[in-house]
């Protein structure tokens, strides 16, 4: 029987920070908090790779596989690690709902409070659930997700809160660690990067993280990011705020993206580009993954995976080299959002069965 003592004290050292100290802004007096974020899976996606064509190969990178199911746990990390450091005793953040169970899971194991102000009615109850258990002071404010964000500026100026939404530049600085494990995995960044666009802190994260990798030597080129917003919230596709956001994907409905500048200069500068997709777009991609692919993500999630799929219609695809990498992240687990899924799919098909064989054979078609 091992001793407890030969149990290591910190049990942290999976995670983004300790896997990418030297690139982060972290000292030895960072007390590093952390649920081992990050590592998520980075899975081939044989159909998808098909349907684009011309031997070009398509990976999704499997966000909902980190700790609190979403990306933000990457940035989650750093922005609670050093709120630790410089003595905060709580967060705050506005949220479409994967922010909030970050920040109040992490929070958690930082012994801080955690203030969430969420648009009331419009995150899935997966999310909430998170916050709920993980015990934050949770606040449904009667507006949308930009009115959340502008009271959570107000508040974190005046009352000694320390913001943890992605205009604290440590949510972008943990964010870009998912560009790193990309290169790392490929020995090379891909042709293109498709990600879903709301607040716009993940785009701008991503095309940081590609830039410092690039600088550094670990990849001789750099992708072009392609984005995807939902049609009803799609103030950066249209160059215009968006004052009644609305859309499915309950996660990017946001009207004034804080990131929009960092979103426009990394689609410019990959020459990349952004567009808007419609709900019922969203929905089908989201359906197509999970029943092809194997992969359930939640709807805003699926905009990347939707926003390829458009790209490819349009002749886009066509015009990369053959035999190309092209990664889609998927920023957020299907079971966030159950009731969103169960309604597009009509309920699903579940078959009534008496507890016996012959039964459950009869009811397959398969009685002899
Ligand atoms: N996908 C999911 C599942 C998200 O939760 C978000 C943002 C995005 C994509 C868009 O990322 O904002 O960096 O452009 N969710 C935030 C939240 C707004 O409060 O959880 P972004």
């Amino acid at each position: 029987m091992p001793s407890p003592l030969s149990v290591p004290p910190v049990l942290h050292d999976r995670g983004v920070i300790s896997r990418y100290r030297k690139y982060l802004p972290v000292t030895d007096a960072t007390p590093i908090v952390s649920l081992n974020e990050g590592s998520t899976p980075l899975i081939h996606a044989v159909k998808l790779s098909a349907m684009v064509g011309g031997g070009r190969q398509v990976y999704v990178k499997y966000e909902g596989l980190n700790p609190t199911c979403s990306f933000k746990d990457r940035g989650m990390t750093l922005a609670i690690s050093k709120a630790a450091e410089e003595g905060a005793k709580a967060v705050i953040c506005a949220s479409t709902g994967n922010t909030s169970a970050a920040a109040a899971a992490y929070a958690v194991r930082a012994g801080m409070r955690c203030v969430v102000l969420l648009p009331a009615g419009k995150i899935s109850m997966g999310k909430l659930a998170q916050a709920v258990v993980y015990g934050a002071d949770i606040v449904a404010i009667e507006g949308n997700f930009d009115d959340a964000l502008d009271l959570v500026r107000e508040l974190g100026s005046r009352d000694g809160f320390a913001v943890v939404n992605s205009i604290n530049p440590f949510r972008i600085e943990g964010q870009k660690t998912a560009a790193f494990e990309i290169i790392d995995e490929f020995g090379e960044a891909p042709a293109v990067h498709c990600l879903p666009v709301g607040n716009a802190g993940n785009i701008t994260a991503y095309w940081k993280g590609y830039k410092e990798y690039h600088a550094e030597g670990k990849s001789t080129r750099l992708p072009k990011m392609w984005g995807a917003q939902a049609e009803g919230s799609a103030p950066i596709v249209r160059g215009e705020v968006v004052k009644s956001p609305d859309t499915v994907a309950t996660a990017i409905r946001i009207g004034n993206p804080a990131s929009w500048e960092g979103a426009n200069d990394a689609i410019a500068s990959s020459d990349g580009h952004i567009r808007a997709l419609s709900d019922e777009a969203i929905l089908t991609a989201q359906a197509w993954l999970a029943a092809n692919e194997g992969i359930f993500v939640e709807p805003a999630s699926a905009a990347s995976i939707g926003c390829l799929m458009a790209a490819a219609e349009e002749g886009m695809v066509e015009k990369l080299p053959e035999g190309v990498n092209i990664v889609c992240t998927v920023t957020g687990h299907g079971l966030k959002d159950i009731d969103t899924a169960m309604h597009h799919a009509g309920g699903g098909k579940v078959l009534d069965a008496k507890a016996t064989a012959e039964s459950v054979l009869d009811v397959l078609g398969m009685a002899h």
